[in-house]
């Protein structure tokens, strides 16, 4: 049997993996400023998350939610404590897509409306809701294609206030990621995420903070739509929540009402994905990765920012992006084959890094180092 045959890949084989480094099967070593798509937050095979994981799975890989889970309760708690959001609830499910899918839902089945506000550049996932509130036609199926979502402009407020006036009592909810990830690493002005919170407040609707990409301390806060100092109403997650183990979650605000059978998933919650996420929060906490996610990203930023070719250098903590010449539109493959480093892309000409909360400064100097000696080479045309 062949595999269906929809990814673009590198013709690398990754055999071993630890902390922000991967090696192939030819033991060729690799620094990871990608995380493998901003999924690897502690770092590859943090010995705490293999054996947490490891006991686990000795004991009870998994049981359906029909019956009592107390992890499922210890992970509530934790996650409450590390992101500050002690009084939402929480909900389990096994991706983001599907985070987004379910944040969608609820907001509906609350509010009994069904107009859904995404933006443009917007990336929500793959399912049917979620792909449906995706600025992308391409991957947008005829059978998702739906009037109900309404895409409005990125950090516009006057458009979003004025679409308030006039449609305020159909929104269901207003779904935006703090920093567009797949859009190119765009950050929603603080300015922006006030307004979406006031006029959330105002008419009702939900406010969902989709931070499967730019939240669970990436940027240096729990969630990036923190920055603004607003509280979402739900909040969704996945990638680093499980350090590579599928886990995906939405926090739910006290204000929102659960109802048996509104919401539900066979493997969401199941007992080895919460104790992978379990580790990964007490690593995040132990370790103190927000704030290293904080410095190691200011220190890469302003390294960029030295580099005279590299243009609008951005973005938060250790979600960073930066444009590339057109002329070194082989930069990313270059530093995967010349450098052995893997890095993220967005379309047309944007280097995305999306490396372990746990870099060092000493990595994040041997990207930088890679990254000037690519930049002093003759491009490649
Ligand atoms: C912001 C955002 N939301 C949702 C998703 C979808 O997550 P998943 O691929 O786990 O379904 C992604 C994936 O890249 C994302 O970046």
């Amino acid at each position: 049997m062949k595999l269906f045959d929809v990814y673009p890949i590198n013709d690398i084989n990754i055999v071993k993996a630890k902390g922000a480094k991967v090696w192939d099967d030819k033991e060729q070593e690799y620094l990871d400023m990608y995380g493998g798509h901003a999924v690897i937050s502690i770092g590859h095979t943090h010995p705490h998350y293999v054996k947490r994981i490891t006991d686990q799975l000795n004991k009870i890989a998994f049981y359906s939610n029909s019956i009592r889970i107390p992890l499922q309760q210890q992970l509530a708690e934790k996650l409450g404590t590390v992101s500050g959001k002690e009084d939402y609830q929480l909900f389990l499910c096994n991706s983001g897509a599907e985070a987004n899918e379910n944040a969608l839902k609820l907001t509906s089945f609350h509010t009994g409306r069904k107009k859904i506000i995404a933006f443009s550049k917007s990336f929500h996932g793959r399912t049917s809701l979620a792909v449906a509130a995706t600025d992308n036609p391409a991957i947008v199926a005829p059978v998702n294609e739906t009037d109900n979502v309404v895409f409005l402009p990125f950090n516009d407020e006057v458009t979003l206030e004025n679409y308030f006036v006039a449609h305020g009592t159909d929104i269901a909810a207003v779904i935006i990621e703090g920093i567009q990830g797949v859009g190119g690493i765009v950050e929603a002005t603080p300015l922006f995420l006030q307004t979406i919170r006031t006029v959330c407040n105002e008419y009702g609707a939900v406010f969902i903070a989709d931070s499967v990409q730019c939240g669970y301390g990436r940027t240096g806060k729990f969630f990036s739509h923190d920055h603004a100092g607003v509280n979402a109403d739900v909040y969704s997650m996945a990638k680093g929540m499980g350090n590579g183990f599928p886990i995906g979650g939405i926090l739910v605000a006290p204000h929102i009402k659960p109802k048996y059978g509104m919401l539900g998933t066979t493997f969401g919650g199941n007992h080895l994905a919460c104790a992978a996420a379990l580790a990964v929060l007490e690593v995040i906490e132990a370790e103190q990765l927000l704030q290293n996610a904080e410095s190691v990203g200011q220190h890469l930023m302003n390294g960029l920012k030295q580099m005279p070719l590299i243009k609008n250098v951005r973005g938060k903590g250790l979600m960073i992006g930066f444009d590339v010449p057109e002329d070194f539109k082989d930069l990313r493959k270059n530093l995967l084959f010349r450098q052995h480093i893997f890095t993220g892309e967005a379309k047309p000409n944007v280097v995305r890094l999306l490396p372990s909360l746990a870099l060092t400064i000493e990595e994040a100097d041997m990207f930088l180092t890679a990254l000037s000696k690519e930049l002093k080479q003759v491009p490649v045309s």
